[in-house]
């Protein structure tokens, strides 16, 4: 057994079934204050207040918090963690004041990205995405969705999902693969789109779906990418493979691809930087979790979500990071924290749930990780002393984490 004692406040805590919070539950957080935790088998056995805290028996490791806070490790439903290189040059044209379609038309931007992925050793290709796992697990990341789509070809697409699953079989955090092979239009069908969807419907989805490489299937439906008919296809295609519905919507237009989300019962539909009333209409009392990926909006110069309206309306929301080498090259949840916090006025509460418990259900995950309820994994990060749950997104680039437990 492991016991964490001396938590100066313990924070996240959900009761057992809770997989996710709407609305004004958004704005609460479950605390304990001077609390101990004990962990066994990587899960939470118990946790109470520091007068009940148990005796450590011989042989049980103990972690003393010092007055820290405990609370659970970010989830970070939305990531394209595993490429190859990077896209620096462009970040030169974006400052010379090219847009993400423009550097996109003129051949840069995802197939930029797939010519360099195609060149690069498949134990390369894993040893980077690695890295950049545990630079997020390092930053208090506990769970990871990775997304394909930087392949473009059946055998590229299965080379990124391969990688990802060897990074699920050797890291402790807690990973989800999606298959976006409509990321773009790979460069041998340029200018014949119905035939690259075909080429995803009917040969990328079933070579996934034989090897078991994926969960969820995504779209980009977006002007300049994909229509929210050909989204339907795929996801169509996906279902019956058994692939989820994860969707990347209303980024650069209002796409339609919300609807087309809901409609298909996707876990979640994703960016958002475009919303109109009709978009939050279409999610209240459906499974679809909205998600809002602000690096993206940072780094693009964006519109933030309409996340409070969003919150006002009854709905939940979930914050990602898009790490990206594209529109986001960061995978920092406390900084995704910090600007919903400082730039969509999210309160830290409802900032810190839609980053955990939020973020958890967005990628399938909820039932055993983002909150503090026994039998869910203990991956923890335990604070330096800080005054308050405010004091992380405030102070956003001073140290905050003393030790994780993963
Ligand atoms: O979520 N929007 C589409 N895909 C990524 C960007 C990918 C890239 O530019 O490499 C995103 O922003
Ligand atoms: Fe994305």
């Amino acid at each position: 057994m492991k016991l964490v004692r001396g938590i100066g406040e313990l924070v996240g805590i959900v009761p057992e079934g809770v997989l996710r919070k709407q609305g004004a539950e958004m704005g609460e957080v479950g605390t304990l204050k001077d609390a101990f935790l004990t962990i066994e088998e990587g899960l939470i056995k118990d946790f109470g207040p520091m007068q009940e805290c148990p005796a450590p028996s011989a042989g049980d490791e103990v972690i003393e918090a010092e007055g820290g806070l405990a609370m659970p490790m970010f989830c970070d439903s939305h990531t394209h963690i595993c490429y190859a290189g990077s896209r620096d040059r462009e970040f030169i044209d974006k400052i010379n004041g090219l847009s993400y379609e423009e550097i996109a038309a003129r051949g840069g931007g995802i197939l930029n990205s797939a010519d360099l992925l195609h060149s690069t050793p498949e134990d390369d290709l894993y040893r980077q995405t690695m890295e950049r796992v545990n630079e997020m697990i390092a930053k208090g990341t506990g769970a990871i969705e990775i997304k394909s789509g930087y392949g473009l070809t059946t055998e590229d697409e299965l080379k990124m999902l391969r990688v990802i699953r060897r990074v699920k079989e050797s890291t402790p955090a807690v990973i989800k693969a999606t298959f976006l092979g409509a990321h773009a239009v790979g460069r041998a069908y340029s200018g014949r789109q119905k035939e690259y969807v075909d080429l995803v419907c009917q040969e990328m989805i079933p070579a996934v779906a034989a090897e078991g490489l994926a969960e969820y299937v995504d779209v980009f439906c977006d002007e300049g990418f994909f229509t929210p008919q050909e989204t339907a296809r795929i996801l169509e295609a996906g279902l019956k493979h058994g692939l989820v519905p994860k969707i990347h919507a209303n980024e650069l237009a209002v796409s339609g691809g919300v609807q087309v989300g809901a409609e298909y019962g996707a876990l979640s539909v994703d960016h958002l930087e475009r919303t109109t009333d009709a978009e939050i209409d279409v999610l209240k009392g459906r499974r679809t979790m909205p998600t809002m990926l602000p690096g993206s909006s940072f780094f693009l110069g964006m519109p933030y979500g309409r996340a409070k309206e969003y919150i006002s309306s009854g709905l939940g929301i979930a914050l990602a990071s898009d790490y990206n080498p594209g529109s986001s090259p960061s995978g920092d949840m406390r900084f995704v924290m910090a600007l919903g916090c400082i730039k969509m006025r999210l309160t830290p509460e409802q900032a810190f749930n839609a980053c955990t418990i939020n973020s958890a259900y967005a990628m399938g995950v909820s039932d055993v990780m983002g909150s503090i309820t026994k039998g869910k994994r203990a991956s923890l990060i335990i604070t330096r002393p800080v005054p308050s749950l405010a004091f992380i997104p405030y102070c956003h680039q001073t140290p905050f984490i003393r030790e994780n437990i993963i």
